[in-house]
């Protein structure tokens, strides 16, 4: 018999967790006013919201916890976080910064101002937010195969080089400070970026004379699926693709709250040592002193191992396969699913789900809060909602998708979570021509509004 594929850790420590009834979560969900980020946390089963900052920490990481140099300046845990990143992303200078978005406010503030353009692949919410708010413009030169969801395609987040090159073309250079490419790219599914497209949009910004920034959060992921799908890369290691991958890079700000298995932390890399010097005045500012900015030593000291374990061949591969195990569950149910699957999520396309409810009723949401009430499986709303309404008419954007996704925390569930999520979403598939109507707005904010909304079933 073949042995089949199991996980590559075993379990030292655990955390209960509290089943409930539909009763009660019916109850909490009204409480919650159908926004499942207002729910207590003691109120989920199975937490789907993000895997940022929710993976679990190896008995490694625990032991650099106690291990920390908490001192102000020229701490050894500062000095050994600037070795790892050297030996991994080749940067020789680093800022830490307390997560990703604090990276990218410091990173910006240099780079960015009024009136610039930056292109990318569908730019995270945070990093467009911190481009917008400088009163600049990011332009979506993700490829066309991402917008397709049933599309089997093995590099839907790399960027178009036509829509790219004609960006770089029709603008002045100097108001282009920057290229970013999300790796991998969460807007689009968690799809992975390849390397010759790295390298083409490198030689393409350097060519026109713009830098290229990659956004890491999930980084090893990316490399992971290159050395699975991209040819030539099958028997290099995990470190050697991530080596190669930020070659093509001039800096990268990074969330580690992914894929360096931390709950808070980030940094920027540098590969340009002015940059980091005018980096760091934003750094010490916002942040904290440039040898910690935001992060104890403890805490670096962590990051620093989870780094490490984050690049293994073998825990990536026990990730992305119980990711892509939970997908194939609920697509063997007939749920209409994003393909191929992505590193970190599953995503439902929720308009496929629920054909008959009207957009006006917020389709994907209605399916967040179906799900709590089947299983007390929290998961995310990837729609209208997020997507907002528009500033200057004030009427809700309805995006091209409506989507609910499935976000896995790393090396926290097992795959009898995964079996118990697949069949609660199934259940909720089962009935689904029982829910014909969707949710109404009660109260918003005025920007942001998917975090704090309250809405009622009609
Ligand atoms: N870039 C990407 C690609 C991200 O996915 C995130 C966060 C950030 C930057 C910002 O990092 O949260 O540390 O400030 N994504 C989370 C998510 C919130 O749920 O996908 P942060």
């Amino acid at each position: 018999m073949n042995l089949p594929f199991a996980e590559s850790y075993k379990i030292k420590m655990v955390e209960s967790i509290r089943r409930s009834t539909k009763e009660e979560r019916l109850k909490w969900l009204k409480e919650a006013y159908y926004n499942v980020f207002n729910l207590r946390s003691e109120y989920v089963y199975i937490d789907l919201l993000t895997d940022s900052g929710t993976g679990a920490m190896s008995d490694k990481q625990w032991a650099e916890i106690m291990i920390g140099d908490e001192s102000y300046a020229g701490a050894s845990s500062y000095l050994k976080m600037k070795a790892v990143i050297k030996e991994l992303f080749g940067f020789n200078d680093f800022l830490p910064t307390h997560q990703g978005r604090a990276a990218e406010n410091v990173l910006f503030s240099l780079l960015v101002k009024k009136g610039d353009i930056v292109p990318g692949n569908s730019h995270f919410d945070t990093t467009k937010g911190h481009i917008e708010f400088r009163h600049a413009k990011a332009i979506d030169c993700t490829i066309d195969e991402a917008f397709d969801p049933t599309l089997d395609y093995p590099f839907k987040g790399n960027l178009d080089l036509n829509k790219l090159e004609k960006v770089l073309q029709s603008n002045p250079i100097e108001k282009i400070p920057m290229v970013v490419v999300t790796v991998t790219c969460n807007t689009s599914g968690g799809q992975p970026v390849s390397m010759q497209n790295l390298k083409d949009v490198n030689a393409l910004a350097h060519k026109y004379g713009t830098k290229v920034i990659f956004d890491s959060a999930r980084f090893a992921e990316n490399a992971y699926f290159i050395k699975i799908r991209e040819k030539g890369y099958e028997d290099k290691t995990i470190k050697e693709i991530v080596k190669e991958m930020y070659s093509y890079a001039d800096g990268m700000t990074m969330s580690s709250k992914k894929d360096a298995i931390v709950n808070m932390g980030g940094f920027i890399g540098f590969r340009d040592r002015k940059m980091y010097e005018e980096a760091s005045v934003y750094n010490i500012m916002f942040e904290g002193f440039v040898t910690y900015g935001g992060m104890s030593g403890r805490d670096m000291n962590a990051l620093t191992q989870g780094l490490l374990e984050g690049t293994e061949f073998d825990y990536l591969e026990t990730r992305i396969k119980q990711v892509e195990y939970l997908g194939e569950k609920i697509k063997s149910a007939g749920i209409p699913l994003m393909q191929p699957f992505g590193g970190h999520a599953i995503f439902i396309d929720a308009k496929k789900f629920f054909p008959h409810i009207p957009k006006e009723e917020y389709i994907a949401q209605t399916l967040v809060t179906e799900i709590y009430l089947e299983g007390g499986v929290r998961a995310v709303e990837i729609g209208t909602l997020l997507a907002d309404r528009d500033p200057e008419t004030r009427e809700n954007r309805y995006p091209a998708l409506e989507l609910v996704r499935l976000a896995i925390p790393r090396r926290v569930y097992t795959n009898s979570h995964m079996d118990y999520i697949a069949a609660t979403v199934a259940n909720v598939f089962e009935r689904r021509e029982t829910i014909t109507r969707g949710l109404k707005i009660l109260r918003e904010a005025p920007i942001m509004r998917h975090f704090t909304v309250e809405l009622e079933k009609i």
